[in-house]
C-alpha cells in the first residue's frame, strides 16, 4: 500500500501504522494487535483530517508534544469505553458485604477516623464509580458512621466530561432497579436519566494514566481500588507496571478488584488473592504479613 501523507486517502501504510501503534503503547500501555489495524486506521485518519496538514505533520506535532490536544484527541479516539451500571454486580456485593465490613472493623479496632477511600480506575463514562456510590448508599449499613471518598479516573478526557455530566440512556441503565432509579436519578428526557446532584458531587473525577508511575504517585492510601476491564488491553509489561502502580495506590491491607476475565496471578505475585463468598479479590499484604 502506498504511504498516504495527505490524510485524504484511505489507509495508513504499514510504517505509519507501526509508528502510531508504538506511540500509543508508550503513552498509554494499550497494545493494538495486527487485527485491530482497521479500528486504529479509521480513527487515526479522522485525527489527521481534523488537523488538516497530512500524516507527517500531524505525527510530528504528536511526537514533539508541541500540541498536547493532538495527543489527547488520539487517546480519546482509541480507547474502548464499554461500561454500564452495576456491571459484574457480584463485585459490588463483595464490596458491601465482605470488604467494607473488614475495613470498618479495622478502623473501629484502631480508633482511626480516616475516611474510607475508594478509587475507580478506569471509570470510563462514570457508571462504575456511581454504581459504587449507589451500592454503598443502598446496601452498606455502616455508611452513616464513616466518611467515604470516591475518586474516579480515566485517561480519556471525553468520557470524564460525560461522567461529570452524569446523564445516561437505557443501555447503561438497564440493570438499575426501578426503586434505585427513582431514588438516585432524575428523569431528564423520555429515555435519559441524570444522577442526582448529591451523588454526582460525591465523586471526584480526574484524568489519570495508570501506566504513568510518576503521576500515579499522587494516588495513595486507598482502601479499595476497582481496576476492571483495563488490563485486557495491556501486554505483560504494561500490566505489570499498572499492577505496581495500583499496589502503590493501596494502603497495606487494601483490596483490588479486577474484571471477570482478568487475573493478577498471571501478572504479578505482589498481591495476595483472597477468596470471598462473592468472588476473588486481590489484597496488598498488610504490614507484618508473612511473605
Ligand atoms: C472498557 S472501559 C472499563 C470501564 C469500567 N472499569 C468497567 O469495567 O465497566 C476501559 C477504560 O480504560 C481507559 N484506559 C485505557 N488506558 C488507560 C490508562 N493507561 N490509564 C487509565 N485509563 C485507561 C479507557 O479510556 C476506557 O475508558
Amino acid at each position: 500500500m502506498s504511504v498516504s501523507t495527505t490524510g485524504t486517502e484511505p489507509g495508513l501504510s504499514e510504517a505509519q501504522f507501526s509508528r502510531v501503534r508504538e506511540w500509543v503503547y508508550r503513552r498509554t500501555g494499550i497494545q493494538f494487535a495486527d487485527n485491530k489495524r482497521y479500528f486504529v486506521d479509521k480513527r487515526v485518519q479522522a485525527c489527521v483530517r481534523e488537523h488538516g496538514g497530512g500524516f507527517d505533520a500531524w505525527f510530528a506535532g504528536l511526537r514533539l508534544g508541541a500540541n498536547a490536544a493532538l495527543a489527547q484527541e488520539l487517546i480519546n479516539e482509541l480507547t474502548v469505553n464499554e461500561t454500564y451500571f452495576l456491571r459484574e454486580d457480584h463485585q459490588f456485593d463483595a464490596l458491601v458485604k465482605s470488604v467494607l465490613p473488614r475495613v470498618a472493623a479495622e478502623r473501629r479496632a484502631t480508633g482511626s477516623t480516616d475516611p474510607i477511600r475508594i478509587l475507580s480506575l478506569p471509570c470510563s463514562t462514570g457508571e462504575e464509580p456511581y454504581s459504587i456510590g449507589l451500592r454503598l448508599l443502598e446496601d452498606w449499613g455502616d455508611i452513616e458512621d464513616f466518611d467515604v471518598e470516591i475518586v474516579a479516573g480515566d485517561i480519556d478526557t471525553r468520557v470524564l466530561q460525560f461522567a461529570q455530566r452524569g446523564e445516561y440512556g437505557p443501555r447503561s441503565m438497564q440493570r438499575v432497579p426501578l426503586a434505585v432509579r427513582t431514588r438516585w436519578f432524575d428523569r431528564v428526557k423520555a429515555d435519559t436519566h441524570r444522577v442526582k446532584p448529591d451523588l454526582r458531587d460525591a465523586i471526584d473525577f480526574r484524568i489519570v494514566n495508570v501506566c504513568d508511575t510518576e503521576s500515579m504517585r499522587a494516588y495513595r492510601d486507598f482502601d479499595v481500588v476497582f481496576c476492571r476491564n483495563l488490563l485486557i488491553y495491556f501486554d505483560e509489561i504494561s500490566s505489570r507496571r499498572a499492577a505496581e502502580n495500583l499496589f502503590g495506590a493501596l494502603r497495606p491491607g487494601g483490596h483490588l478488584f479486577l474484571g471477570h476475565s482478568e487475573s493478577m496471578s498471571r501478572i504479578s505475585p505482589i498481591f495476595t488473592p483472597v477468596r470471598l463468598p462473592e468472588g476473588i479479590v486481590y489484597q496488598r499484604p498488610p504490614i507484618g504479613a508473612a511473605p
